[in-house]
């Protein structure tokens, strides 16, 4: 199983079998609250009906067409869709079927880049410490956390990382964007002196940093990291997996922070979970710059089987148009500070280090229990699923992104299933529940 204790898992089995609007069910027919939009995916809540028919029909209609050298209606269709909330400038896209496919897609484009422009030398890529892009050697190459990676060495060699944000003594109980650390992006300029402005390729970056448990951009951070990449000629790839369609109050958190990146990844809220998708925005220099060898040549050797299969393009198009039609994007920025007010609330719990948010997702850390890091966030998370609530943990960190469509009243109702479970995983001689239950 992914990312999962495996024994552990056999022996207390933790099932879901259902899904409708913010709500799981267990097999038992328990209510699971969804505290964390499937895995981050999930913006229009669950079981939307409007998706399942468009797939649906798709299949019944166009099962399978072969992406390379041939094309299908739909993909173009699903193509022009998503441009129309993209910022201004993204004219084209590539598209891929998860997140870890859209990140190796987004670093190859941006090396080749450089190769069609007569650059070749630029070739290293640079990450952030504490960065997750995916699985993929690439993408492990450029994330930033160790014990991601420590098993499958070596990986790509011509990688830096710039210093990661998380600063508990400057910024511990933010609301929105810290006010310290911009000077963090000068870390590229340490990197561009040691390893050669012309000679790096890209620069890769989650403009919220998700998976290691939501650390929003400083102000002004982002701002001067674009600053030192146009200067050096540095594309600037803005992964916004878990940062697109609306999480954080608008499309992308490109227009969110008004910062404009080279390339922009996507995938999970794209079909809001339904279909396995992903896809790569380019910038229009990107794409032209590529568009130089003969007609006749393959100018992007590159692409997947199921690169805009038919399903996802018609789930992608029925998922947008909810977004759209629902105005999810607005309502989560109209929800944001009643959510920061809520879970800031949860700053009295013991032993809670810190509590930080932006749009609709937050994350509360907790201080580790002596000895074993991990094992308190783990707690909360059987505490929570035992009593109805799904949170995801990242070792201490509770990080909380529900459904777009969440009600005041089920954010007061996550909060106060979080409240309890983090003040019952601070009693060292509490028994954690038996995760069987649900
Ligand atoms: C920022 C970011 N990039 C890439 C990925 C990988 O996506 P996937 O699991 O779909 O491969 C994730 C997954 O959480 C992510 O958060």
């Amino acid at each position: 199983m992914p990312f999962t204790a495996n024994r552990q898992f056999k022996a207390a089995p933790r099932l879901l079998s259902r899904a409708r609007g913010m709500y799981y069910y267990t097999a038992e027919g328990q209510p699971v609250l969804d505290g964390t939009a499937g895995l981050w995916c999930v913006n229009a809540g669950h079981g939307r009906p409007e998706i399942v028919d468009a797939v649906a029909h798709t299949l019944a209609e166009l099962d399978y067409a072969p992406p390379f050298q041939m094309g299908h209606p739909l993909a173009f269709a699903a193509a022009e869709k998503l441009k129309g909330i993209l910022p201004s400038g993204f004219e084209q896209i590539f598209f891929v079927n998860s997140g870890s496919e859209a990140v190796e897609t987004a670093l190859k484009i941006a090396r080749a880049y450089h190769v069609a422009r007569g650059e070749s030398e630029r070739v290293w890529l640079i990450g952030r410490e504490r960065g997750y892009h995916g699985v993929n050697f690439g993408g492990l190459s450029v994330g930033g956390m160790p014990n991601n990676k420590a098993a499958f060495g070596p990986l790509l060699g011509e990688v830096d990382h710039l210093r990661h944000t998380h600063d508990l003594d400057r910024n511990a109980f933010s609301r929105g964007q810290p006010e310290h650390g911009a000077e963090l992006a000068d870390d590229l300029l340490r990197i561009v002196g040691e390893r050669g402005g012309d000679r790096i390729a890209a620069v890769i970056v989650e403009p919220m940093a998700g998976s290691t448990g939501v650390l929003p951009p400083p102000k002004g951070y982002l701002e001067r990291l674009r600053a030192i990449c146009s200067e050096h000629g540095i594309l600037l790839i803005f992964d916004e997996v878990i940062t697109g369609f609306g999480r954080l109050g608008a499309p992308f958190a490109a227009q969110r922070f008004g910062v404009t990146p080279d390339l922009i990844t996507m995938a999970k809220g794209l079909t809001n979970g339904a279909i396995p998708m992903g896809a790569v925005a380019v910038q229009a220099p990107v794409h032209d710059a590529l568009m130089n060898g003969p007609e006749a040549a393959i100018e992007l050797l590159h692409g997947y089987t199921y690169s805009a299969h038919p399903a996802a393009c018609a789930a992608l198009i029925a998922t947008l148009d909810i977004y759209a039609r629902e105005k999810l994007f607005e309502r989560a920025r109209a929800l944001e500070p009643y959510w920061q007010e809520a879970i800031h609330s949860l700053r009295q719990a013991p032993g809670v280090v810190d509590v930080r948010d932006i749009g609709l997702v937050g994350a509360v850390e907790l201080a580790p229990l002596p000895g074993s890091p991990g094992a308190r966030g783990y707690d909360v998370l059987c505490r929570g699923l035992a009593d109805g609530l799904l949170v995801r943990v990242t070792g201490d960190a509770v990080a909380l992104s529900p459904p777009l469509i969440v009600s005041e009243e089920e954010i007061d109702a996550l909060v106060e299933k979080l409240r309890h479970a983090i003040a019952a995983s601070a009693r060292p001689s509490a028994t954690p529940p038996d995760a069987k239950v649900i």
